[in-house]
């Protein structure tokens, strides 16, 4: 059953003020809305979609405080006493969920569980030794042992982490906006971000189609910030993660979190059902946005991971993308934008969107209201990681391949080859097209170049959108902007169709 966060969020009419705005609508921005206005201050949040209906609605949920790059990478770039603040912090975003359901009364089957990190087949445990270690090192509760009850896995070695979490997202979000309007915050879907400036005076100006926004400060929580062009996308690149869903007999398995050693590993979590069926969602496959569309072939090995390890699972259910945002070193981007006086950034999630959208909540409403952060430090946006040069060089290689392909010949060499219901890049004289012909043949000619900074954008069918491999920006067939930072639909372009 879907279920819609906000259904009667409106689109913004007219100018208003508030105390603070919240630019994006997901995990992020709602918890700080709570955070802010719990504290007594007026909050207004805008999305350009629906409330929640962007990349928080395809997460899969798992509460899991350790970094999921693995403490021992995190701590290899950013030593023990930041990778101990980091956990401690995720871990306090587990806290403050269980806390805020229970206080708001929130129906959301959030429930505390194990975690297994498990030796991927045909791998050996060196992984989990050095994981062991690091884990330690960091404080945070482990156990080694042998086997998870999956096929084949009765050998391999594991760690088991206790107290971790799962819930379901958008009921969660629902009776958490509920509680931001019963505290008089409000909520403007469908409502289009043009610019965000600082005043002279302090004050931040957000202006929309629809009219402006004044507040004392505000917080851009979009996946991808719209604030910032440069700096923090250098530091973090967009891959998409596959998930899907199977139904499968109550108690098939013990309800945990799994999650394999491979890279990109594998995720495993139950969702309860009714009746005697719950859900198993499994996810993995990722690859860098925009680098592969593939999406069929990945579901199938999904499919037959799981059918091999779990082979109680029933039918698939449901099939989805997201898009996650990885940083050079792991954790999220959270505070001060760098150069802004009262303009508060949160991006970067790093796979982990939840847990970084409640602490980051939790964060950004200190600073706002004076106060400082222990957890600042940790994902601090203007932070420098020497060590992560070399994430940092394989990241950007991205966008320096990317702005050659515009000399590269299109995928089909004229718009009369391109099927109903295919998307092709079309070379038309200096120029690449984006181009999508619908079911009923009618053709969408647009700029291939992303309105973000101008990369080469690449179809995704799956989606059945444009997808930017540089910074994340996604974009409808018909250049219509779906993901941030890109904000400027795409520019149409004439192009003859001939039969
Ligand atoms: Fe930056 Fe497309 S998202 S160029």
């Amino acid at each position: 059953m879907e279920v819609e966060v906000a259904p009667n969020a409106a689109p913004l009419q007219g100018d208003k003020e508030c105390d603070v705005v919240i630019i994006g609508a997901g995990i992020a921005g709602i918890s700080t809305a709570y955070e802010i206005a719990t504290e007594g201050a007026r909050v207004l949040v805008i999305d350009r979609g629906k409330i929640a209906g962007g990349i928080t609605a395809r997460t899969t949920a798992h509460l899991a405080p350790l970094c999921d790059d693995l403490t021992s990478a995190m701590i290899g770039l950013r030593g023990e006493e930041i990778s101990r603040l980091f956990y401690e912090s995720q871990a306090a975003a587990i806290d403050r969920i269980e806390e805020i359901q229970n206080k708001e009364a929130i129906d959301c089957d959030f429930r505390r569980l194990d975690g297994y990190l498990f030796q991927a087949l045909n791998t050996d445990s060196k992984i989990i030794e050095d994981e062991l270690d690091a884990v330690r090192k960091v404080g945070a509760p482990v156990h080694r042992l042998v086997g998870v009850p999956f096929s084949h896995c009765e050998q391999q070695h594991v760690l088991r982490y206790p107290r971790q979490g799962t819930f379901h997202p958008l009921r969660y979000l629902k009776g958490l906006a509920a509680a931001v309007e019963a505290k008089a915050g409000t909520f403007h879907a469908d409502t289009v971000v043009e610019s965000i400036e600082e005043r002279d005076d302090g004050k931040v100006v957000v202006s929309t189609a629809g009219g402006k926004v004044v507040a004392r400060a505000a917080v851009v929580a979009t996946n991808s910030p719209i604030v910032d062009r440069f700096a923090l996308h250098t530091k973090m690149a967009p891959y998409r993660s596959y998930a899907m869903a199977f139904s499968i007999g109550k108690g098939a398995i013990p309800d945990a979190l799994y999650w394999d050693t491979l890279d990109p590993y594998h995720y495993v979590r139950l969702q309860p059902g009714e009746g005697q069926t719950d859900h198993l969602i499994v996810g993995g496959g990722d690859h860098k946005s925009g680098e592969a569309d593939d999406a069929e072939v990945r579901f199938q090995a999904l499919e037959a991971w799981t059918r091999n390890l779990i082979p109680a699972v029933q039918e698939v259910t449901h099939r989805w993308s997201g898009q996650i945002l990885d940083t050079i070193d792991y954790a999220g981007f959270i505070g001060k934008n760098p150069g802004s006086e009262n303009i508060y950034v949160h991006t970067g999630d790093s796979g982990q969107g939840i847990t970084h959208g409640v602490v980051g909540a939790m964060i950004n409403s200190a600073l706002i209201q004076g106060r400082g952060s222990n957890w600042a430090e940790v994902y601090a946006p203007s932070r420098k990681t020497p060590a992560a040069i070399v994430n940092f060089v394989k990241e950007n290689i991205t966008a320096v391949k990317n702005f050659a392909e515009y000399l590269a010949p299109g995928e089909l060499s004229a718009v009369s080859d391109l099927k109903a219901g295919h998307g092709a890049i079309i070379r038309h004289g200096l120029s690449k097209i984006a181009a999508y012909r619908d079911s009923a043949g009618k053709l969408y000619a647009r700029s291939a170049a992303c309105t973000h900074i101008g990369c080469h954008l690449h179809w995704n069918s799956f989606e059945t959108c444009w997808d930017c491999p540089c910074h994340g920006s996604h974009f409808a067939f018909d250049g219509t902007p779906l993901n941030a930072p890109a904000v400027s639909p795409l520019a149409a372009h004439e192009i003859e169709d001939k039969p």
